[in-house]
């Protein structure tokens, strides 16, 4: 007896060569299907009208950016992650004409909506290619890996509101090592010089699978791939965008949704701290890290879409000697320390002062401003998924293809760390911490001062 999954495939295949839809129309749970049409255009053809067609994309979406945020660098030189990459500062979004933020925050969520005053960089963010999608590498990353880069977009948001490349390495099991990264990006090439000897060899077997390339919806062999370079056909890792098991910034559009236009955005998630963690994706709530492993390659990697999987070559992961063993690594990536922090997660009262911006702004975030209600210590995250019901504040509206409308239930991040990986939110629409403080004083209704704000800021650096 087939399985059910062959049936369907089996059913669909006359679609699939044709090209066509599929029986139930361009509206259907099928639309992602060969977004190309497989076997109808040559690669050549596809390469030739989608390098013409890229200037005005990548135009279109740094228009949209420059409308919502201001996009200076304003490195504070004090503030540095890990390895020394500056902290962006701002906030970044944009007021409405006539607006300032003390004043915005004013308004009842039903003014902010009906005179359009919600500040464009806190709506729905699309992907750089909203109605093409799939994985998008930053600029910093595709010069070190060129086999990333893409002929029909370029990744949008700049550099420096992104992580450091490469990330530092914290073990949970090696703490007395420190960051174990070398200042190197761990690929196949590497791994076994950085790792031989600190890890076990079941490990060591995880690792190789994290950092080997699986085929992909864009990074395949298939005509409608969007990589010039014949390296680039072989794939993409897991650790190309979970870079030294944090995140590169790379994105993606979530494969869980249809019809196109409704997919969100994903800026992909660190995966540092994920063993503390109970659920696992943004809308997902996949309830393992073995889970997750399985899923990115079977679905996420091709949109959530069987079909083009089957056709591009999808890398089942055998559950005992593969899953598992990536799964174990991927828990055993800790944090960044925080040396402002006792053990009991909150600062230590030793090393700040009582009136200084870091515990005026603890005692806020535990009090006045609510943000321990939902992310309380030591790791800052209530495990839960919360709808912050921001649609309260606008109309749906379209944006460069994605539909910006109500978003529904989505994982409280945790905080630990926070400094290091902007862009914030699941669909990185926030650049700084200083935006994340703007957003949330407006969301929760805190009306909290110019003051108030810059001290919640000051407490999450030290997290
Ligand atoms: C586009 C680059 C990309 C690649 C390649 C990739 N991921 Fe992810 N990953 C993401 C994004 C984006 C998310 C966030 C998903 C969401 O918001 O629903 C994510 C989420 C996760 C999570 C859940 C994290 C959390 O905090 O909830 C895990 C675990 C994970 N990925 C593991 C993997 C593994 C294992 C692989 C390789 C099999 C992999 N990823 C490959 C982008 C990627
Ligand atoms: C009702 C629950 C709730 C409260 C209260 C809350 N948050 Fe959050 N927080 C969330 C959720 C849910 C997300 C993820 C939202 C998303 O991705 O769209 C989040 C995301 C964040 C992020 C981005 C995390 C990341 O990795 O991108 C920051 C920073 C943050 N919150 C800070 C705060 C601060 C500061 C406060 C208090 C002023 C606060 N939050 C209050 C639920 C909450």
């Amino acid at each position: 007896m087939k399985s059910l999954g062959a049936r369907r495939i089996l059913r669909w295949l006359p679609w699939l060569a044709r090209g066509e839809p599929g029986p139930a129309g361009p509206k259907s749970s099928y639309d992602q299907i060969a977004p190309v049409p497989l076997g109808q255009e040559t690669f050549d053809a596809v390469l030739a009208r989608d390098k013409a067609a890229k200037e005005g994309i990548d135009a279109r979406q740094r228009k949209l950016l420059e409308e919502r945020y201001d996009l200076t660098p304003r490195p504070d030189p004090k503030l540095k992650m890990t390895r020394g990459k500056p902290v962006p500062v701002g906030p970044a979004a944009r007021l409405p004409a006539g607006m300032t933020w003390e004043t915005l925050a004013t308004l009842s969520p039903d003014e902010v909506r009906e005179k359009g005053l919600f500040p464009p960089g806190f709506l729905p963010l699309p992907h750089p290619t909203h109605p093409v999608g799939g994985m998008v590498f930053p600029q910093q990353e595709v010069k070190a890996l060129p086999r990333l880069e893409r002929f029909d977009v370029a990744f949008d948001l700049p550099d420096h509101f992104l992580p450091e490349f490469p990330p530092a390495i914290f073990l949970t099991t090696r703490p007395d090592l420190g960051d174990v990264s070398n200042g190197e990006v761990v690929t196949i090439e590497n791994y076994y010089r950085l790792f031989n000897g600190i890890l076990n060899s079941k490990d060591m077997e995880g690792l190789r699978l994290l950092v080997t390339q699986f085929p992909q919806q864009q990074f395949n062999a298939t005509a409608d791939r969007k990589t010039e370079r014949a390296d680039g056909m072989r794939g993409v890792a897991c650790f190309d965008c979970h870079v030294n098991g944090h995140t590169s910034g790379a994105t993606h559009l979530v494969g869980d949704i249809r019809p196109q236009s409704h997919r969100r955005r994903i800026d992909t998630s660190s995966l540092r701290g994920v063993y503390v963690q109970r659920l696992f994706g943004s809308q997902r709530a996949l309830k393992s890290i073995e889970d997750f492993t399985e899923f990115e390659q079977r679905a996420a990697y091709f949109d959530g879409d069987i079909l083009s999987a089957a056709a591009k070559g999808v890398n089942p992961l055998e559950r005992g000697s593969q899953v598992h063993f990536m799964a174990e690594v991927q828990e055993l990536l800790d944090f960044p320390p925080a040396p402002g922090l006792g053990l009991d997660g909150k600062l230590d009262p030793k090393k700040f002062a009582a009136a200084s911006p870091e515990m005026k702004g603890q005692a806020l975030f535990f009090g006045k401003a609510r943000c321990a209600e939902c992310h309380p210590a030591p790791f800052y995250t209530d495990n839960l998924m919360r709808d912050l019901r921001v649609d309260r504040f606008f109309k749906p509206q379209e944006i460069n293809g994605l539909m910006a409308t109500a978003q529904g239930p989505l994982k409280t991040f945790t905080l630990r760390g926070i400094k290091e990986s902007p862009p914030y939110l699941h669909d990185g629409r926030l650049p700084t911490l200083e935006d994340t403080a703007e957003f949330f004083n407006l969301i929760l209704e805190l009306k909290l001062d110019a003051d108030e704000k810059r001290c919640l800021v000051a407490f999450m650096r030290q997290l």
